[in-house]
Formats: C-alpha cells, sequence, structure tokens
C-alpha cells in the first residue's frame, strides 16, 4: 500500500443484470435470499464496508423488482440499467455515466456472490496497481477464466474458459469477477472492448490485458475459495445458505453468545447479538432484530424486525414482528406474539397474548389470552397502557383505547372505553346461578339420547 491510499475515493459498482436462468425463477437472481436478505444486499454490505462514494447496481432482468429492493435495502446506490445482456464488460459500461466526475478507484463486485469478506475487498482497494483482479486457486477450476500471470507473479490478462487452449485451461489460478481500477481507466478500456470471442460479449476480463499493453501495471490479489461462491442454481442457493448459517453459528459461538444447539440457531445477515445472550434450540431470526447481552430466547422462537434489552426473556413457543420493542428485564412467555409495540422495562406477558399497535409502561402484568383488537378491518388502532396496571385474563381491548397507570381489567372483559388511572375496569356480563338447573338440563339431555337410540 502506498501513501494515501486509504483516503483515495472509491465508488462500487455491483453487477446484477443477468437473468439466472438457471435458476428456473421468475424472480431475478439477485432477489433470491441469502441469511433473510437478498443476495444483492450482501453485495451491498460489502460495498458499504469499503465506505464508498457513490454504489452503482447494474440492473437488467427484473430490473423493476431489482430497483426497488435496492432502494429498501441501501438508499443512496444508484441504479444503471442494462436492457440486453451484452456482457461483463458492457454491463459496467452502463454504469459509467453514473460515474460522472468520478476520479478514484472503482470497484467492481457481482451481485450473486454474498461472500466476499471485508477485508479482503479492503485489501484489493488499497493494492496501488492500475488494475486488480481478485483471482482465487480453484480446487477444480471448471469453467471459471483464468489468470495469466508472468514469472514474478504480476498479471498478464484473463482469458475466459470458452477461448482457453489445453495449457491456458491447466492453470488452476481463477477469475472472480471481482475487479479494482482507476475510474480514467475503465472509461479509456471499456470502450475499446469488442466482442470478437466464443460468447459473442464484452468481456470485462479483457480489460486487465489491453491496459498492460498500453503500458498500465496489472496485479492479483488472492483470497480463499470459499469467498468467490457464486449462486446459479437453487442447488447451490441452498449450499451457500448453509454455508452462511455454519459460519454465523460460529461467530457467534466465537462472540461469547450461548447457542445451546447451534446447528438449529437460524441467523440472518443484520442480526446482532450481544455476548452473553442464551439461544436456545430451533430458533429463526428474520431480518432486523436486535438481542442486547444477557437476554435470553428460549427454544422454537420465531423473531424478525424486534429488539431486545438486556434481561429481556422470550419464549419458549413466541413470535416476535417488525416494531416489537422489548425493555430491560421484559418476560414474553409462550404462544405470544407482538407487533409494532414497545413493552417497557419489566413488563410481564406470560401466555397466550397477542399485542399490536400498543404501548405498555413500566412493570405492567398482560394476563393470559389478552388481545389487543387493533384492526378494524380498514384501520388500525393504537392501546396504551399505563405503567404497574393489570390486565386481567383474556381481556379484549378493543383499540384505540387507553388503560391508565395501575388500572385492572377484569378478566374477560372487552374493553371499549377508556379506563382511568387506579380504577377497575369491567366489561363482561354479571354472573347469575341458578341452582339446580345443571342437573336438569343433563337429564333432559339423556332422555333425549336414549330415547333415538331406541327409536
Ligand atoms: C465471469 C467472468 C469469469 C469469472 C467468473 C466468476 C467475464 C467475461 N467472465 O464469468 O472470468 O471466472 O465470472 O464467477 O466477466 N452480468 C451482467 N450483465 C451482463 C453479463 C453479466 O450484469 O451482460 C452479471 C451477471 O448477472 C453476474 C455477473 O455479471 O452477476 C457475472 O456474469 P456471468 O455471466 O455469470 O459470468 P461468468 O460466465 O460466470
Ligand atoms: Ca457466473
Amino acid at each position: 500500500m502506498t501513501a494515501g491510499q486509504q483516503d483515495q475515493d472509491i465508488a462500487v459498482v455491483i453487477l446484477a443484470a443477468g437473468q439466472g436462468s438457471r435458476m428456473k425463477s421468475d424472480l431475478p437472481k439477485v432477489l433470491h435470499k441469502v441469511g433473510a436478505v437478498p443476495m444483492v444486499g450482501h453485495a451491498l454490505a460489502a460495498a458499504r464496508s469499503l465506505n464508498p462514494s457513490r454504489i452503482i447496481v447494474v440492473a437488467g432482468h427484473g430490473a423493476e423488482h431489482v430497483t426497488k429492493a435496492v432502494a429498501k435495502l441501501d438508499g443512496s446506490a444508484q441504479i444503471a440499467l442494462q436492457t440486453e445482456q451484452l456482457g461483463t464488460g458492457h454491463a459496467v459500461a452502463q454504469a459509467l455515466p453514473a460515474l460522472e466526475g468520478f476520479a478514484g478507484r472503482v470497484i467492481v463486485l457481482y451481485g450473486d456472490t454474498p461472500f466476499i469478506g471485508a477485508a479482503t475487498l479492503a485489501d484489493l482497494a488499497a493494492h496501488d496497481a492500475d488494475v486488480v483482479v481478485l483471482g482465487f486457486e480453484a480446487a477444480d477450476p471448471g469453467r471459471y477464466g483464468r489468470l495469466v500471470t508472468d514469472a514474478d507473479g504480476t498479471l498478464e490478462r484473463i482469458v475466459e474458459f470458452k477461448d482457453a487452449d489445453e495449457a491456458t485451461r491447466a492453470i488452476r489460478l481463477c477469475n472472480s469477477g471481482v475487479m479494482a481500477a482507476d475510474a480514467a481507466l475503465l472509461r479509456e478500456f471499456t470502450a475499446r472492448l469488442g466482442n470478437d470471442n466464443a460468447s459473442g460479449e464484452y468481456y470485462l476480463t479483457d480489460i486487465p490485458g489491453l491496459a498492460r499493453a498500453a503500458g498500465h501495471r496489472a496485479a492479483v490479489v488472492t483470497c480463499d475459495e470459499a469467498e468467490t461462491l457464486g449462486v446459479n442454481s437453487r442447488a447451490e442457493l441452498a449450499r451457500a445458505e448453509a454455508i452462511f448459517q455454519t459460519r454465523r453459528r460460529a461467530e457467534a459461538l466465537a462472540e461469547g453468545i450461548t447457542l445451546t444447539a447451534p446447528e438449529t440457531v437460524w441467523f440472518a445477515l443484520d442480526t446482532h447479538i450481544g455476548r452473553d445472550a442464551i439461544i436456545g434450540p430451533n430458533v429463526i431470526f428474520g431480518p432486523g432484530v436486535t438481542v442486547e447481552s444477557g437476554a435470553e430466547v428460549l427454544g422454537f422462537c420465531h423473531l424478525e424486525g424486534c429488539h431486545l434489552s438486556t434481561g429481556a426473556t422470550v419464549g419458549p413457543f413466541a413470535r416476535l414482528r417488525p416494531g416489537a420493542e422489548l425493555g430491560g428485564d421484559a418476560h414474553v412467555g409462550n404462544f405470544v406474539e407482538i407487533k409494532n409495540s414497545v413493552l417497557e422495562e419489566g413488563v410481564k406477558v406470560g401466555h397466550l397474548t397477542y399485542l399490536g399497535d400498543a404501548h405498555i409502561g413500566e412493570r405492567t402484568n398482560i394476563g393470559a389470552g389478552t388481545i389487543t383488537c387493533n384492526y378494524d378491518g380498514v384501520m388500525k388502532h393504537r392501546t396504551e397502557i399505563g405503567a404497574e396496571a393489570f390486565i386481567g385474563s383474556d381481556t379484549m381491548l378493543v383499540a384505540p383505547v387507553r388503560v391508565g397507570a395501575r388500572a385492572m381489567t377484569g378478566s374477560g372483559s372487552v374493553i371499549t372505553q377508556d379506563v382511568p388511572e387506579d380504577a377497575l375496569g369491567l366489561g363482561r356480563a354479571r354472573q347469575t346461578n341458578k341452582p339446580g338447573l345443571a342437573g336438569r338440563i343433563m337429564q333432559a339431555l339423556r332422555d333425549q339420547k336414549s330415547k333415538k337410540d331406541t327409536a
């Protein structure tokens, strides 16, 4: 690394226009998920690790869907359209207008290659050759492009498998597809690419050879083959998922998180778990979950878009949906579903409950079978419950409704009006007892049945 290399301006171009025909899917390949996040999201996350000033995603097949997904994943990434997929070099050329005025280093990534590590990318970006290719020693070089190097290891050119002779095919050093080059060099040489090759495509891989012939320096940075794993079929997608999960489980254990049965826990790309958290068996993390240190998730829970503070306990068999926010020492027990609701410190929701669009004050107890009736068929409404309240079992809270601090509701109540602070809200029929009636009803029913049986 030469002085000043770390401070240079970086732009990332993510190629994501291909159809992925081997996926046999209506969904563009890069939108298939690994770790609950579309593959293009993994490329965007890797790109972000370089702190770039621009990210451009080249979309083509299913561009409308890809554009939407990218906007959701990274609001600052731009889209360049490649309406016809004429090759990787042509794809990069479509990103050049979005790089207008950019004078730094451009890193090209693929949207279907989710495992390139941040450290590898940093190495690549820091290299001072004019064009740098990320290569790897392939166990089975198969149909990868081959990296032809000089005696001193510098890159001479890349030869695509289809265009390679026997001697070149014997090379095991392969092209990952990831490349770094100065913006000016890319502009100059993408304009010079031809398509006179076995595929009739404009190959990005011709650039190192062309640049070298013009006196520029080309180099190779290598990485582990595992990082370059690309996804082309459903089988490879499943394999990528398995690899992702295996890694995340190992990382979690190494970070000081207890996983009772690691092989049964499923992580998302953005799952954050603090040290000393305990995660039981068969827990599934969807996107957007943060579990602070010391929280505990018991078996068979499904969590998505939620936050658990220190000391919170969840499950077994609980479902936390987006917007569930659990304060310190909050307890959510079995068969409880929580959506878009804040539970302040020490709230207890032990059993069989649905809380949606609610705010629950500190140390309030929610009885078994409580439901916030938040949806009227058209609109959603809020339920506000104060601190230290006691919601009786089987309370229906018909929103919008408020229950004040330290208030109670009687079991089985249908609460349609606000309950003031310190008050008891009762919304159920008064009980009456009819002496002897149970016995008489039973006898009448038995008589009916024996009549039927003898008829
Ligand atoms: C490419 C490389 C090859 C390398 C291999 C690694 C070229 C010419 N070859 O081959 O050296 O070993 O990747 O996996 O670059 N794409 C577009 N627009 C296009 C064509 C491709 O966006 O017009 C995207 C695809 O969606 C994909 C990526 O670029 O994400 C790679 O394209 P693909 O056709 O899979 O290239 P390979 O033949 O695998
Ligand atoms: Ca490929």
